[in-house]
């Protein structure tokens, strides 16, 4: 069967974590959309590792799939094996020949685009990620497969590097270098597909997948990203050029509908708001220079909000596992969680950090929005309405910190009541039945209630 793994918010709920701890019972751990722009943490014996690229499952011996939604940037993957492989660990990971390639005049092209857009820039990790997409659905871009074939990669790369080059010379005004040099690319590209001929890399990933489903073994589908920043149902233009809810699952791994929609698909919730990049974001707290619209520390910030802010962004290390850059924090925001939970249909929700927020004497949700004189409770289409939206707070009590270790140890009962009503609500409102409550970073800080292959 499989598990899908999705980031219900903006990104960053804590998607690695869960895909760690229910990842114990899969075998294959694939990803379906996205590439090195998501920041993954796992924490495991102690040690932190921070995945990009890698499907999470693989620090435990899992077999990892990067499935064909995905974009991949070889110098990323190649890096990160071989740092696992210096941290004794012995990573098996597949990549499907359908992926496609993220070429270095990606990546200078998302730089040069997020300067030119201003108000309108997401704020992107600049990874090259929307310029690849692009290039896919422009019928342009290079696979993974391409890369095993050097005339058909050549041939690709004539076609398509002059007009990269053309569009950065002649419409941004910008110097190429060798990233946009057809020779230097074409010999650098094909050695990467060399290595990945030589470890047997390459897989046909819907096949593959379907496979091993059919030998028996569990297959865990793990999201990147989240719902709010998906191309089609989050804040456009402020997301990223994926996929990340469930649907992509299917599309992104050749899998069909109906074998991912037998199985479980789990939202991913982070107990508060937080936010890398720009765009409006109605419960708010306090704002971060840069990133939160009109944001001027000397004259925009509420004290109170900004001491919330801070505590809770330091109390939840909120500063980007890939970039480093602060996180935009605030309170939850229940429609973008009605919003995720009809977009996804999710079984089952995994709601993370409510350690984080021990401590705080009130902790409070947007429960729905006021919005041109009505009451509504789910996301609006556009984004200029959303801006427009004001929340409407709900209160609760807050809860004191406790040894959550000993939390996690004791099971669910054990979380401090302020904090189970809290949950509580947030699962009745999304008609979804809590699987697992994070109450720490570790594996084992982490209430199981429910264990989606059993
Ligand atoms: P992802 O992108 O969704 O996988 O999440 P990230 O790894 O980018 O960010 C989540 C961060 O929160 C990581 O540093 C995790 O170790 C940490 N984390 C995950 N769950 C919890 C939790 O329940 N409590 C606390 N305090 N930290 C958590
Ligand atoms: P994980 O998997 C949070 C955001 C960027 C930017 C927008 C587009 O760790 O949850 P991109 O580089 O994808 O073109 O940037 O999306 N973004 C993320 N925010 N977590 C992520 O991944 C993100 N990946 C991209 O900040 O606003
Ligand atoms: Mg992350």
């Amino acid at each position: 069967m499989t598990v899908t793994i999705v980031g219900s918010q903006l990104g960053d709920e804590g998607k690695g974590g869960v895909v760690d701890l229910y990842g114990d019972a899969a075998d294959v751990v694939a990803r379906y959309q996205g590439g090195d722009n998501a920041g993954h943490t796992v924490v495991h014996d102690g040690e932190k590792y921070k995945l990009s690229l890698v499907p999470s499952g693989a620090v435990r011996g899992k077999v990892g799939v990067l499935g064909n939604g995905c974009v991949v940037n070889p110098e990323t993957l190649f890096e990160e094996i071989d740092t696992l492989h210096d941290k004794g660990l012995d990573p098996d990971v597949r990549v499907a020949e359908r992926a496609h390639v993220i070429l270095p005049y990606h990546r200078v092209l998302d730089g040069i685009e997020e300067d030119e857009k201003a108000d309108l820039a997401a704020g992107t990790t600049k990874r090259g990620i929307g310029p690849t997409y692009e290039d896919k659905a422009g019928r342009r871009g290079i696979r993974v497969g391409d890369l095993l074939d050097p005339d058909v990669l050549r041939e690709r790369l004539e076609y398509v590097v002059p007009q990269k080059r053309a569009l950065a010379e002649e419409v941004f005004g910008a110097d190429v270098g060798e990233a946009f040099d057809v020779e230097h690319l074409f010999e650098t590209y094909r050695e990467y597909g060399e290595r990945l001929a030589e470890e047997n890399m390459t897989v046909d990933c819907g096949t593959y997948l379907q496979d091993r489903i059919d030998a028996g073994d569990n297959v865990m589908l793990e999201g990147a990203q989240g719902t709010s920043i998906d191309i089609d149902h989050g804040i456009y233009p402020y997301v990223t050029s994926s996929n990340p809810t469930a649907g992509g699952a299917t599309v992104g791994t050749g899998l069909g509908p109906t074998v991912v929609g037998q199985g479980e698909v789990i939202g991913i919730v982070k107990a508060y708001l937080s936010r890398v990049g720009t765009g409006p974001l109605p419960t708010e707290l306090g704002g971060v220079e840069g990133q939160t619209p009109g944001y001027d520390p000397e004259t925009g910030a509420d004290t109170d909000e900004e001491e919330l802010a801070t505590y809770i962004r330091d109390e939840g290390g909120e500063y980007g596992t890939v970039t480093g850059r602060p996180r935009r924090v605030g309170w939850l925001d229940m429609p973008m969680l009605r919003h995720a939970a009809r977009a996804n249909g999710f079984t089952g929700l995994a709601i993370n950090h409510i350690d984080v927020l021990a401590g705080l004497e009130e902790v409070k949700v947007g429960h729905s929005y006021e919005l041109d004189g009505e009451t509504v409770y789910t996301m609006p289409p556009t984004t200029e309405k959303w801006g427009d939206c004001e929340a409407t707070f709900k209160s609760f009590d807050g809860w004191s910190e406790v040894d959550w270790a000993e939390v996690a140890a004791e099971g669910y009962e054990a979380i401090p009541e302020n904090a189970r009503t809290y949950l509580e609500y947030v699962a009745d409102e999304l008609e979804a039945s809590i699987y697992a409550v994070g109450v720490g970073p570790g594996r084992e800080e982490t209430v199981v209630v429910e264990n989606p292959y059993e």
